[in-house]
């Protein structure tokens, strides 16, 4: 399909007698000749040959600065007429993702010409040769190398020759024991459910680390992930965060100075370039209104709304594309569910049930309705660690209670909730479910089916997705027995001035033009995640969080709120001596974005006894590199305090 078409459309020849569609074989020209073959001066590209010169004659490679040059050119992107659209490198450019990373290598002319059942329709990567699933890259196991690569070792160092108590930069493994190559090994073995162990076994029998309590005690000696069997028995890929990181070109952003540090994920997820392309090339090639015309435009734009949807679907297993609702976001989601399901449903005596976890956006709207209702809103409570307590929670489950709705991650403490045991039990009472996935979707596999929600609803923006753009999921027998709740255009299939015939759903919960181009883009980045594979997201940000946890739980003065043995890249906490805010300016200094405040979820704050907390949160393209100079951040800050004698 593409690769022929391509090469006749682009066909491109550098005007020095070096036709690049003609020569197939690139192999008998010296890098050099090519490279000045290649339109356009590349200083970084010519240093980086350099570089490789060296390494063949010295057998020694400058990795730290490779990497260094790789991220210049990458921050610079490459010279149009080399990897535009008019490709130098004919077939090989379009196949081959010019960043090696993750992104959709296809230039726009390929996305058009992909082959599908209609002419428009947005292709299928699978068939343009990405496999679903990143496979067999190499893992970056050592965090010092993680830390070079990063060139954050050098960030980190300017930060703690400023430092007054700090005169050497801070190993944080050894600050976590002593530990070579800090808990690489350990978590691979714990995670893969063997007996390994280190730093790990100090904290299970301090029983101060809560993840790894009641884990097996282990070796003390064992040192590298490759020597570690349990690590090669992993049923997960490698995964490797220095690669997918280049995807995401937000993340070579300087911040006062330093390379930023996105530790603001909970808040909002960055965007891969694959979705800002897709969003671009929906504008320049697609823009239509959707549904309701027999133009061309129309029918591309339609398709790509509706192959989001479909996309949709695939992601969190739903039965149908008609079950899957495109809304602007959580917030929107739960307030539509409230409106109509809940409008239609509850009456005064009922109950609903929400948790103490819950963001003010699953208790406003519920709290609106029973004011309207008459219904009543019952909390559950939790634990000290954070944990729903499901004793209370099963008490609280009399007949009264129409309908359960909670989160199956908490955005301010990381709590992960026995979701699925939660929805059985309300099921088992009689009630209707809606489980809130803004900070799950992210995290880990969601399968609607094996849930059993009545309802799931998420943020487009969390996932890698666009602003603007949200999923509310329903159960087909619960969405048929709700009124449409905004009327307007779209989703009627009659109208006369007596009364009017509303399509099922999705259709009749979609009023009016819809954020078409967002839906389009958050399509992309689910396909996004898909390739890299939900489960090794799961399993590195772990470890990271695993990582994180041990590194800040030693920086004196600093109380993590939020224990849970269950949890998701939330990292809440406050600094002795500091507010919360003071600690979000320091770190932003340092280039290091984290949010502080309450988090749009003052109860479960105000249940630890505080108004705000300083919340770092997690996700795949962040490394231990970074946490290490958020950990630095950090004990400076502490350090400074007890000088001072706070
Ligand atoms: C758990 C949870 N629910 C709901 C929301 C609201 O999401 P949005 O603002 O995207 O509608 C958030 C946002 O942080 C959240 O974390």
């Amino acid at each position: 399909m593409t690769t022929n078409n391509i090469q006749q459309n682009n066909g491109f020849n550098l005007g020095n007698g070096f036709d690049l569609n003609a020569a197939h074989d690139l192999s008998s020209f010296e890098p050099e000749a090519i490279l000045a073959a290649v339109p356009g001066e590349h200083p970084r590209a010519a240093a980086a040959l350099a570089l490789g010169r060296e390494a063949s004659q010295t057998g020694h490679l400058d990795v730290a600065e490779l990497s260094r040059i790789a991220s210049e050119i990458y921050a610079e992107g490459f010279p149009a007429g080399a990897f535009g659209n008019s490709n130098a490198f004919g077939n090989q450019a379009t196949e081959i993702p010019s960043t090696a990373s993750l992104s959709d290598a296809r230039e726009p002319e390929a996305r058009n010409i992909a082959s599908k059942a209609h002419p428009y329709a947005v292709p299928d990567f699978k068939s343009v040769g990405f496999s679903p699933d990143m496979q067999a890259l190499p893992f970056n196991r050592n965090a010092t190398e993680a830390f070079n690569h990063a060139g954050l070792a050098d960030l980190s160092a300017v930060y703690l020759q400023n430092s007054p108590n700090l005169q050497n930069q801070v190993e944080i493994s050894q600050l976590l024991g002593g530990m070579d190559v800090p808990y690489q090994s350990q978590l691979n073995g714990l995670l893969a459910g063997s007996n390994v162990n280190s730093a790990g076994s100090k904290q299970a029998e301090n029983n101060h680390y809560y993840f790894l309590q009641g884990l097996p005690s282990a070796d003390l000696n064992s040192s590298s992930a490759a020597s570690n069997p349990a690590f090669s028995t992993s049923t997960h890929p490698a995964f490797n965060a220095d690669l997918v990181r280049k995807d995401f070109p937000i993340l070579n952003e300087q911040v006062n100075g330093k390379q930023l540090i996105w530790f603001d994920n909970a808040a909002t997820t960055q965007k891969p370039q694959v979705v800002i392309d897709r969003l671009a090339y929906f504008y320049a090639h697609e823009n239509s209104n959707i549904h309701r015309a027999a133009h061309e435009l129309a029918a591309r734009a339609t398709d790509a709304y509706e192959d989001a949807r479909e996309t949709v679907r695939r992601f969190i297993n739903a039965p149908s594309v008609d079950n899957i609702i495109f809304v602007r976001g959580t917030t929107e989601a739960i307030n539509l569910v409230a409106k109509s399901w809940g409008k239609k449903h509850l009456s005064a005596g009922d109950e609903i049930v929400i948790s103490h976890l819950e963001h003010h956006a699953n208790i406003v709207p519920w709290q609106q309705l029973c004011q309207e209702t008459g219904a009543k809103l019952k909390v559950i409570p939790v634990d000290n660690s954070g944990q729903i307590l499901l004793n209370e929670y099963q008490n609280m489950l009399t007949p009264k209670v129409k309908l359960v709705s909670f989160t199956q991650v908490s955005n301010a403490l990381g709590t992960v909730t026995p979701a699925a045991q939660m929805i059985q039990m309300a099921h088992n009472a009689g009630a209707k479910v809606l489980l809130d996935g803004a900070q799950s979707v992210s995290h880990m596999r969601t399968d609607v089916q094996s849930l059993n929600a009545d309802f799931f609803v998420f943020s487009g923006h969390k996932v890698f997705g666009p602003t603007g753009i949200g999923v509310l999921y329903g159960k087909p027998e619960v969405l048929n027995d709700m009124p449409a709740w905004q009327g307007g255009g779209n989703m009627i299939q009659d109208v006369t001035f007596d009364k009017t015939v509303y399509h099922e759903a999705p259709a009749k919960f979609e009023a009016g033009t819809g954020n078409i181009a967002d839906a389009v883009g958050l399509g992309a980045a689910l396909e996004y995640v898909e390739r890299i594979g939900i489960d090794n997201i799961a399993h590195y940000e772990h470890e990271l969080l695993v990582y994180a946890t041990a590194a800040l739980n030693k920086v004196p003065g600093l109380r993590l709120i939020g224990t849970a043995q269950d949890k998701a890249s939330v990292l809440s906490f406050t600094l002795n001596g500091y507010k919360s805010e003071e600690v979000g300016a320091a770190l932003n200094q340092e280039g290091i974005a984290v949010r502080s405040g309450h988090h749009c979820a003052q109860p479960i704050l105000r249940r630890f006894g505080v108004e705000t907390t300083v919340r770092p949160s997690l996700a795949f393209y962040n490394t231990y590199a970074e946490i290490d100079v958020l950990t630095n951040a950090l004990l400076r800050l502490s350090s400074h305090k007890a000088s001072n004698g706070l």
